[in-house]
């Protein structure tokens, strides 16, 4: 990789997780009433958003949707089997209970994802529309319909947030 390679590669890494620090910054400046404020963090939010966008389109990281939809499935798998997987390994080893569920669920939940590419991939030319549920707690995804509770964390269907757009 050369070093502007590098360098637009960090710059997603970077702007990528401050707009999802400040997406979370942004929920709790509204549970504690500061409205301005989680206003002025969405807002940089999506600025960084936006930066972090533009460097992957510099870096032609931007495909058409069918190899997307390949890279993803991809990605995913490995997410699940490589790296939660030792994760969780270490999580138990030491001892760190919260950590355990965090990544077992989110492991779980990973090889869901990958399930949801896979369909994607075969209805590709077919166009099937479908609503998304999305549970707020493990962010397991439920392909048309609700759940009475979430079979990965257990939360009850007030939880999910539908996706039909
Ligand atoms: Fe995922
Ligand atoms: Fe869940």
């Amino acid at each position: 990789m050369d070093k502007i390679q590098d360098a637009l590669n960090q710059a997603y890494t970077g702007e990528a997780k401050a707009a999802l620090r400040l997406k979370v910054y942004a929920k709790k400046a509204e549970e504690e009433g500061y409205k301005q404020m989680a206003r002025l963090f969405r807002v940089i939010s999506f600025s960084e958003e936006i930066h972090g966008a533009r460097a992957l389109r510099v870096l032609r990281e931007i495909k058409g949707t069918e190899e997307n939809l390949a890279a993803s499935f991809e990605s995913e798998k490995k997410v699940a089997e490589v790296a939660y997987d030792q994760f969780v390994k270490l999580a138990e080893e030491a001892g760190n209970k919260e950590a355990v569920l965090h990544f077992s669920q989110s492991k779980d939940v990973e090889e869901t994802h990958a399930k949801l590419y896979k369909q994607a991939m075969s209805d590709f030319m077919e166009e099937r529309e479908t609503t998304y549920y999305v549970c707020e707690v493990c962010g397991y995804v439920s392909d048309g319909v609700l759940p009475e509770v979430c079979p990965v964390c257990g939360a009850p269907a007030k939880m999910f947030v539908p996706f039909s757009e």
